[in-house]
This record gives C-alpha cells, structure tokens and sequence, in this order.
C-alpha cells in the first residue's frame, strides 16, 4: 500500500494509511510468524549520523525479522562522511546498494533533502530538532494498543518540550483525531514552540494548556508523555544543569493519577523517570520500544512491497 513511498514527516501519510499500519503492527504482534521471510532479498541501508539505540537497532531487528539483510554505520566517522563527502553523495551511493535507506542525521531538512536524490525510499530516523515520524508511529500505535484508541483523550507531555522533537511530532500526529486534548508540562526556558500552539493546535481548534507543575495536572491525563532534557541541543552546559532535574516522576506523584493513565517516554531516560516507577503496570515504556520494532517491521514490508 506504501510501496516506494518516503516518510520524512508523520503528515506524509494519510489516516488510513497510517491505520494500515497499525492493523499490520498488530497482526504482527498477534502472530509471529505472520510476514516472517517477507522482505527476504531485500537490503536495508541504516546510515546513522547521531547516536541511537532504539531506532536503529528496531530497525535492523524489523529488516532481519522480515527475513531481509541489512548494512550501514552508526558512526559517522566511519565513513566518507569523514573526508568530507556531502550528504547527497553519501545517498546517491547507497542507493546504489540497498533497497531502502532509514538515516537519523542532526540537521534539520537532511532526510528530506536525501528523499530527493535517492533512488530508493527514504525513511527519516530523525533530523536534528524536526521530525522522528517513526517514533511518532510508534507512539501511536502504543497508545491505540493499550488505551483502545486514538481519540477522546488527555495527553501530557512533560519535560523538554522546546527541542523534543518526538513531542512536536506527536503533539501534531494526535491534532488529526478528534476529542483529543492537550497539556504541555515546562518549565518557561522549554515551552513548546508556538508553530506547534498557534501554527496545528489553534489552527485545528484542538484544546490545550500550559503548566508547570505536573502534580497540577496528573490528575486529568489518560496518557503521560515524559521526554528527557536533551543535553546535545543546549548551548551552554549551565542552563543544561539548571533544568536537567526539573521533574522527576516518583511513586508519590504517580498518586494522584488515574488508574488507567499509561506513561509513554521514547526513551532514553536519564533522570526524569525514577526507577522505582517501572513496576508500576501504568509505566509502558518498555513495552513501547518492542512496539516500534512492530510498526517498523509494518512500515519496512509495506514500502517494500512486501504487503499483498
Ligand atoms: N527513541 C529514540 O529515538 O531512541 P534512540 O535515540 O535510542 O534511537
């Protein structure tokens, strides 16, 4: 249904198209075998120019569960890149090779600039502050999976809401459904962008705040987005100190929400989650990672071909 089609940001699918793959995710989930051997053939190039574990590694779980191959470097410094080869070089050239190229690269606009000189699709892994569209559909699916669905909710995001790049996307992704509201948790130094407020939500007339203190909200959240203070996107160590620690979720705080509340976090955590939270059933963190190797593992058959 996707066959050759690039993903550089969540509005590059439409809501059925997005569906798709959740209902595939889900079959996957379902029955392990089900696309087992699917993508076998194929190769998937994994070009990561910034740190990952989850992205990365779930991809080239997603291609080898697919019974694909795949090739790439996680470090920039291993290729050509290090002489000094442009970006559009690097691309023209591995599409050379592979069937489809996933990159994470820390500037904004790369991957789309890569889908334009490629001769294979182009799935955005992250690019800089932008877009991380499958970390979008990742959470998505995670909450279509454990809430029931999409809609008719209350979301938190807490934490670096100014450079998380996975709140923007989602915040974005979830305007599309209707019944959604949404609270944004910072403090003032991180607010959420205005082209996120005033640019999709006021736009899309979709309700939101902002607050502070998330013990002033927790109460009214059906899903808690907690995000870490991204350290690599700061300009000066000292503000990335002052506001490293600002929230921390506890036990004690976990109080006061709703039983059925499900707290998401893309990971990788640093502080703002305790660790005593993680036996708490609301915490689904981690059961949120073993998703994204599902949507991946959709999204791969899907723009491969792979999908009858
Ligand atoms: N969520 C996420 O993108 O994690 P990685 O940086 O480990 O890939």
């Amino acid at each position: 249904m996707l066959k050759g089609r690039n993903l550089i940001e969540p509005g590059d699918y439409s809501l059925e198209e997005m569906d798709g793959l959740f209902s595939v995710a889900e079959k996957i989930e379902d029955d392990k075998n089900y696309l087992r051997e699917s993508c076998r053939g194929k190769l998937l190039a994994t070009l990561f120019f910034e740190p990952s574990t989850r992205t990365r590694l779930s991809f080239e779980a997603a291609m080898l569960r697919l019974g694909g191959s795949c090739l790439g470097f996680a470090e920039p410094g291993s290729s050509s890149a290090a002489k000094g080869e442009s970006l559009s070089d690097t691309i023209r050239t591995v599409a050379c090779y592979a069937d489809a190229i996933v990159m994470r690269n820390p500037k904004e606009g790369a991957a789309l600039l890569a889908s334009r000189v490629s001769g294979v699709p182009v799935i955005n892994a992250g690019d800089g502050g932008h877009h991380h569209p499958t970390q979008t559909l990742t959470d998505l699916l995670t909450i279509r999976r454990l809430r029931g669905e999409l809609g008719n909710l209350t979301i938190g995001f807490c934490g670096d809401l100014k450079f998380g790049r996975t709140v923007h996307s989602l915040a974005k992704a979830l305007s599309r459904y209707p019944g959604v509201k949404e609270i944004f948790i910072s403090p003032p130094e991180l607010k959420v962008p205005g082209y996120i407020t005033q640019g999709v939500l006021e736009k899309e007339m979709i309700p939101y705040k902002e607050a502070e203190k998330l013990e002033d909200v927790i109460g009214d959240l059906d899903v808690l987005y907690m995000t870490r203070v991204q350290r690599e996107r700061f300009f000066n160590e000292e503000d990335y100190i002052r506001l490293k620690d600002f929230y921390v979720l506890t036990k004690d705080k976990m109080k006061n929400a709703k039983k059925e509340m499900v707290i998401l976090h893309p990971l990788p955590r640093v502080n703002e989650i305790a660790a005593e939270v993680d036996d708490d059933p609301r915490a689904v963190y981690f059961k949120q990672a073993r998703y994204g190797m599902y949507i991946r593992m959709a999204l791969l058959a899907s723009i491969l071909g792979a999908l009858c």
